[in-house]
Parts: C-alpha cells; structure tokens; sequence
C-alpha cells in the first residue's frame, strides 16, 4: 500500500526533477563539457551530482544500503570552491565519463531513491527522518542548485544557450531609485529553534536574537543605473567593474542566462556585483552594508513591534510578492512589487536577486552539523571568507523563501544572482 505521505514525496522528487531535466535540456548536448565558471565542475558534474547527492544522502548515508555504483557515487559527490583559478585547476579532472552514462545512473539513482521513500518515512526514530528531513534536504539541495546552473549558464559564451520560446523576453525600465528609510531599532531573529520548522539546514539552528540599533536603509537594492554613474565617479577602475557586465566597443552588455542584452535593456535591474565591490560602492555614498540582522529587522519587524514571517503580512510567498519562483526567468526593473514591501516601505528584500550583507557567514550559538550524512554543508564555509546573502533571486523556488534560511557565497564571488541595497548609521 502507497501511504498518502509516500506519494506526497515522490510527487515532490517528480516535480523537482522535472525542472532540472528542463534546464539542463536547454543546454546543447556538445555544451556538457563546458566550464563556463572556471571556479567550478564543467555541466556534466551537475547532471550526476544530483543523484550522487540523493542517493549518498538517503540510500548510503540515512539507510546504509551500501554504493548504488561505488565510481560514480564518490566521483559525483561534492563540488568545489576553490579561492582562484589555479586551485580549482587542480580541484577538478578532465577524464569525465560519457553523457549516456550519466544518464543511465541519474535514473538508477532516481528509481532507487524512490524505492526507499517508504522506508525512510517509517524509521521514526531517527531525526533525519523524523518530519522527512533528509528528503527535505535532497530536495532543497536539488532547488539550490537549480540556481546554481542557471547562474552558469549567464557565464556561456553569447548565443550557446538561447531562450526558448516558452520563456518570456526580459522586462526593461529604468526601475525606481532608492530611497532612504529609516528603521527604529529593536531585537533581530535570526535561525529557529529545532521545533519551530519542520525542516531547517543545520545554519539555521538554534533562534539567536540579536540587537539592532536604529539605522537607515535603501528602500530598494542599488540598479545597474546607479552602478554605472558609480563608476564615471571612481573614473571606471576595472576592479569596480561588474562581471556581469560585457563591454563591448561603445557599447555595453549585461548577461542573462540566455545570452547578453543591451544595457538600456537591464538599466533599472538590481545590479549584479561581489560584495567587495559592493562595499566599495556603499562607502562612496556614505554608508555600508547592511547586517543580516539589520535586514532581519527590516523584514519581519514592523514599526509597531509586531512580527511577521514575511515582509509583506503572514500569507505564503507569491508572485505578487517578488520576483522569484522562476515566475520569469530575468531580473525585473526595481520597485515592481510594492506589495511586498515590508511595513517599513522597504522593498524587494526578497525576490529580484540575493542581496550581500556584511556579516560573515559564521555559525549561530548552539550549531551543531545536524546532519551526521553532511557535516560539512556549512562549517566547511565559516572561514571568515564567506558573507550571508539575504532574500532570494528570480531562480530561488519557493520552498527556500522562509524566514530562517541562510545563503552565503565567497565575497569576491561575481557569478551568483547577487545585489544589494546601501545601509547608513544614524
Ligand atoms: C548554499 C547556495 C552557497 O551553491 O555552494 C549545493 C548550496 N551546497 N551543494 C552552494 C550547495 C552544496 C551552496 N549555497
Ligand atoms: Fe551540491
């Protein structure tokens, strides 16, 4: 007998595979080999890293059903990030097996994982998969890297992946400029105790909160606009220059995932920078990045001292709250969701790309690396090196929208859907 729970998650798994096989068919098949972030595995990892992931996370690790294909689920298991190009030189091979191969254990590895799903909802008493927790975080690892291609897919030279006709062309517009609002001060939350979510990575725990002075806040991440006049300011040092950006003679690109487009095009789009280059950017209109616990504050707390889960009120994350979900598959101009804005008028702090803070990524009091099949998800990036970012892009799906869930990336690290938006003390 099929328990309801059972066809809950393979529905679940079904859907999630459906949108990685969708993207990855966007790649051309000679395209597989491509490493279009020289910091990163060429495609090809990614196609046999998800189940890699899935079935050493569920099959090998949860259940110790021993190796499904004892080469590829050691050589599929973990990505890099590597500080330079060298490292990853040497972090990498060249002798990749062939694409059917890959194929043929990514469904091997689907179809086993499936035949365990009730097996892994019956072992209670263990917490990982208590609530299903590490279906949760093969799924959620799945979504994330569902960004993660599409990110490199904007690094593909012009026209090596072109947009399908059922995704729509990009929206253009200047946006609307930031204004300055003002945040009285008051207790940040950041994580969640262990019974408040029924799933959180192990970051998330335990509840921490923190207090926030009063401080000021762009009403809206900083546009590529804004980057641009920046940069005619700094008398356009190539260090300030964004990675997302193509000059080209007179003219310039900005990259998308489907080929560049005409500045004009992506004028009023949160601008996608590093956070060192981000800082540098805030420094030179008087402030710095915000914390994450000041971008907390400004999303769930409301003037009043009330707490929302969500900017906008307590209902679930919708399009008509943000740029996310793969409701689109660009930026949008700024200022197109004011009904996601949070009680302060400050918008977008989530959707419209992942905005840089300058906290470190750094555990919260009270980690432990939950998962005993993953100890290094996180503690492998508290290295003072890493920054949260905070929100959400137009490809993070929905599931991850939750107040306690933390993203970092290397803070010199261009290539991710990352912005920001300016903080000033009082
Ligand atoms: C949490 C998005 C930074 O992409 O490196 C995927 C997620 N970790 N596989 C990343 C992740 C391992 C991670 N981020
Ligand atoms: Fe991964």
């Amino acid at each position: 007998m099929t328990l309801p729970l059972e066809s809950f998650w393979k529905e679940k798994l079904d859907t999630t595979y459906q949108r990685t096989d969708f993207l990855f068919s966007l790649l051309p098949r000679e395209a597989m080999l491509e490493r279009p972030i020289a910091l990163r595995h060429p495609f090809l990892f990614y196609l046999g890293h998800l189940p890699a992931f899935a079935w050493n996370q569920i099959g090998r690790g949860v259940l110790g059903a021993g190796h499904l294909d004892e080469t590829f689920d050691v050589l599929f298991e973990r990505g890099i990030d590597p500080k330079d190009a060298p490292s990853a030189r040497r972090a990498t091979h060249s002798n990749w097996p062939s694409i059917a191969a890959v194929l043929a254990y990514r469904d091997e590895a689907r179809r086993a994982v499936r035949a365990r799903i009730g097996e892994v909802l019956g072992r209670a008493d263990d917490p990982l998969c208590e609530n299903a927790r590490i279906l949760h975080l093969v799924l959620e690892h799945e979504l994330m890297h569902q960004e993660t291609l599409l990110y490199m897919f904007a690094e593909c030279r012009p026209g090596l992946v072109p947009r399908p006709a059922s995704i729509g062309p990009p929206a253009s517009g200047a946006g609307h400029a930031a204004e300055r609002v003002r945040i009285s001060g008051g207790d940040a939350v950041i994580g969640a105790a262990w019974d408040e979510i029924p799933f959180g990575w192990d970051n998330e725990f335990g509840r921490t909160t923190l207090p926030v002075d009063s401080f000021s806040l762009g009403s809206l991440p900083v546009r590529n606009i804004d980057w641009r006049a920046f940069l005619r300011a700094k008398g356009d040092p190539p260090s300030l220059r964004p990675r997302s950006w193509i000059p080209s003679g007179a003219r310039l690109l900005v990259k998308t995932v489907f080929g560049p487009v005409p500045f004009e095009v992506a004028e009023g789009w949160p601008v996608q920078v590093t956070g060192e280059q981000a800082r540098h950017y805030c420094a030179h209109h008087g402030g710095r990045l915000p914390t994450e616990a000041e971008l907390r504050l400004a999303a769930h707390m409301a003037p009043d001292g009330s707490r929302w889960p969500f900017p906008w009120d307590d209902t679930a994350p919708a399009p008509e709250h943000a740029n996310f979900g793969f409701a689109r598959f660009f930026p949008l101009p700024t200022g197109m969701h004011p009904s996601g804005a949070s009680a302060w008028g400050v918008e977008e702090l989530i959707g419209n790309g992942w905005e840089w803070t300058s906290t470190p990524f750094s555990p919260l009091p009270g980690f432990a690396p939950c998962a005993r099949t993953y100890p290094g998800y996180s503690a492998d990036f508290f290295d003072g090196e890493h920054d949260v970012v905070f929100g959400a892009s137009w490809a993070t799906d929905p599931k991850l929208v939750r107040p306690s869930f933390r993203n970092w990336y290397r803070r010199t690290y261009p290539y991710a859907f990352t912005s920001f938006r300016v903080a000033w003390d009082d």
